[in-house]
Parts: structure tokens; C-alpha cells; sequence
């Protein structure tokens, strides 16, 4: 062979490669492409409303309970096989709500579909219907899980920001992940840190994944939504939203305040930072290299056009500025009158037992 014909064939290599053949669906996936629409249809019913902060926060609940020195399978979905451990730790209170609500799908579904993989794939579709949210990967094929997580785990509210800090740096994360993980309490609430108001958000605006808690969570606390002296809460800013302690303290910890403040007005950098911090808790206790990418089920979310703005009657000088290289920049405050934010309307599972 000529070397002018050795050249062409190795030239046209990278084109065989690069033709735009269709990637065949891999089995797995189609055999779980009805469990998806399932959840779509019947479970979240095309919201981003308390069904969906569930299933998003059931992500978490799992997959952190896994650690270098007492163990645990991590996303695994021990949370739900071994549901009667786990839901008895403290730090998973409130999940008995999102387990009634979930647990019916995936009893209805458990031949084709591992509590693991039940887990991820109903947490990456919370987000389809929550305007702004990133599209999060999804792989399949975790096997059962082989026990409960040891108790302990998943951080509390009311931890401190090392404890915090921590424990996500024993399974790999780092601070800014972190804070990229947390802008999911852009679409969560709270049931049971003030047991008296089920279901009260976290940002004025909990059914839209923009960037207000990371501007909310920054301004001079004033007032308790409902009653004062819950471990895990602190005063909060805007009347009918629930200020965690943890939330409070990351966003004003030199470590982290300067990401906090940063996602504050850069909603596509919380939203692109989202995705693959919570994709790589997906992956946590197991191998990517067994897993089948099945992120063709999940859909594109809403797109959203950000404008950051300080809640009505509020404004720079109520920010407590923290990050210690840059300060907070000044945002138009919203007109009208200060809000009183409602409730988080609640999933039917939720309304049997209160
Ligand atoms: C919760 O655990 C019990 C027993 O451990 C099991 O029978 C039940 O199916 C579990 N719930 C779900 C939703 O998996
Ligand atoms: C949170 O605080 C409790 C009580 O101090 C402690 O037992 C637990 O280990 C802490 N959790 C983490 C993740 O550090
Ligand atoms: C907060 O909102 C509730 C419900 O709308 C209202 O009853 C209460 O007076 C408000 N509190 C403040 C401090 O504005």
C-alpha cells in the first residue's frame, strides 16, 4: 500500500467514526421507558410541586449513605428496600411522606426496575417539570442493595459547616459541589423542621429552579414562619419561607460564601453546576463502568430567563455580604408589597396522616 493511500484511509477514519449513525436504544432503557412516563404522567403530574421536591430530595436521602469508614451501598436505594431502618433515622424525617407517595410506583414496577435505579430515575425526572432546571444524566443497572446505610450519614440541618464539609469531602465532594447540590432548595420545603407548617418553602418561589435562595438566604433574618426554637431553623426573610441553619451557615463560610454569592445572580451557572454534581452522587458505592446511560428518558426541562431580583422591600442593605473577594452586587428590587409566601400544596399521601 502506497503511503498516499495509508494516509487517506487513516484520514478517513475519524469520518467513519463521526457519520451521524442512530444510536440503537439499549435494552435496558426501553424496558424502562414506561416506568418513566409513568412517573411523568401519574406521579408529577407535569409540576414541579411537592411530588417532585420529593423524589429530588430522595436522591440525596440515598445516596450519601455511604461512607470510607462504616460503610453503606450509596445510591443503591437501600432507602427504599430497607425503608423501615432507614426512615427510623432522624436525619430522614419527613421521607415517610415521600415514600407513600413513591413507594406505590415502584412496587408497581420493581420487576423491571432495582430500588437503585428507581431511586435516580425518579429524582432526575422531578425536574422536568421545573422551569430552569439543568437536564441531569441518568444511568441504569444498579443491582439490589445488600443492606441498610449505617445512621448518620446524611447531614442534618442544624450540623455545623465542618461537620458538613466533611462529609461530603469523604465521598469526593468538594465545597463548590456542594453549593451546587444545595440549589436544589430552590424547589424544596420543609415538612418537619417546624412541624406546625408542612410543606413551607425554602425560596419565595418553590416551583421554579431560580437562583432566589441563594439571594433569600443571604438578607438579615427577621422573622420565624411559624414557631421559633427548631433545632436545624433560624429566622428567615421573607414571611412563609423556612431558613435552615446549615443554609444560613454555608452561605457566609469564607469556603463556600463566594460560590454561594456567585450562583446568587448567574442562574445558568447554579443550573449547569446542578447537573453534574448530582449526577455524580448517582454514581456513588457504584462502578459508571456497569451502568447503561439511559439520559434519552429523561426530558429537557422548561427553559427560564432569570431576572435576580431582592424580594419586595428589601434590598442591598439587607444582605449580609460574605463572600470576602467580592461583594454582592445591587439587584432592582421587585415591586409591591412585602410577601407573605403560601405552603408547598401537598402530595394526597401526605394529607391521609395530618
Ligand atoms: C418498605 O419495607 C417493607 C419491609 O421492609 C417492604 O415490605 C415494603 O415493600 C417497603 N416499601 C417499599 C415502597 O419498597
Ligand atoms: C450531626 O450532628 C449530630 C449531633 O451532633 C452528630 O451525631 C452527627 O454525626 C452529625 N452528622 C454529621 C454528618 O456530621
Ligand atoms: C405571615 O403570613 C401569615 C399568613 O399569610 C400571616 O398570618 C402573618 O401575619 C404574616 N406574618 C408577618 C410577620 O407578616
Amino acid at each position: 500500500m502506497s503511503i498516499r493511500k495509508l494516509t487517506a484511509l487513516v484520514l478517513a477514519l475519524p469520518l467513519v467514526f463521526a457519520a451521524p449513525s442512530k444510536r440503537q436504544t439499549p435494552a435496558i432503557c426501553s424496558t424502562l421507558a414506561p416506568v418513566a412516563q409513568d412517573l411523568l404522567e401519574n406521579l408529577f403530574g407535569g409540576e414541579c410541586g411537592d411530588s417532585a421536591h420529593g423524589a429530588l430530595r430522595l436522591i440525596f436521602h440515598d445516596a450519601i449513605g455511604i461512607s470510607p469508614v462504616v460503610g453503606g451501598g450509596g445510591a443503591d436505594g437501600s432507602i427504599i428496600t430497607f425503608n423501615e431502618t432507614e426512615l427510623a433515622f432522624e436525619a430522614n424525617d419527613g421521607l415517610d411522606d415521600v415514600l407513600a407517595d413513591l413507594g406505590p410506583f415502584f412496587l408497581k414496577h420493581q420487576a423491571v426496575i432495582s430500588s437503585g435505579d428507581f431511586v435516580q430515575l425518579a429524582g432526575a425526572l422531578s425536574l422536568a417539570a421545573c422551569p430552569g432546571a439543568p437536564k441531569v444524566q441518568f444511568v441504569a443497572g444498579r443491582p439490589p442493595p445488600l443492606a441498610p446505610s449505617p445512621n448518620f450519614l446524611v447531614p442534618e440541618p442544624f450540623n455545623t459547616t465542618d461537620q458538613i464539609l466533611e462529609r461530603f469531602a469523604s465521598v469526593g465532594f468538594a465545597p463548590p459541589e456542594i453549593i451546587a447540590l444545595l440549589s436544589s432548595h430552590s424547589i424544596a420545603g420543609a415538612d418537619t423542621v417546624d412541624p406546625t407548617i408542612p410543606g413551607t418553602p425554602f425560596d419565595t418561589t418553590p416551583s421554579v429552579y431560580d437562583t432566589n435562595i441563594f439571594i433569600d438566604v443571604l438578607l438579615k433574618g427577621t422573622l420565624f414562619p411559624g414557631t421559633s426554637g427548631n433545632q436545624g431553623e433560624v429566622e428567615t426573610a421573607v414571611n412563609g419561607t423556612l431558613r435552615l441553619q446549615s443554609d444560613f451557615e454555608l452561605a457566609r463560610d469564607p469556603r463556600t460564601a463566594c460560590t454561594w454569592q456567585e450562583f446568587a445572580t448567574n442562574q445558568p451557572l447554579m443550573a449547569s453546576q446542578f447537573a453534574p454534581a448530582v449526577f455524580k452522587l448517582s454514581l456513588l458505592g457504584q462502578n459508571i463502568n456497569d451502568l447503561t446511560d439511559c439520559s434519552e428518558l429523561i426530558p429537557q426541562p422548561p427553559a427560564l430567563k432569570d431576572v435576580p431580583e431582592f424580594p419586595p422591600g428589601q434590598f442591598l442593605s439587607d444582605i449580609q455580604d460574605s463572600c470576602p473577594t467580592a461583594r454582592f452586587p445591587d439587584l432592582p428590587t421587585q415591586p409591591g408589597p412585602p410577601l407573605d409566601v403560601a405552603p408547598i400544596p401537598q402530595a394526597d399521601s401526605d394529607d391521609e396522616d395530618s
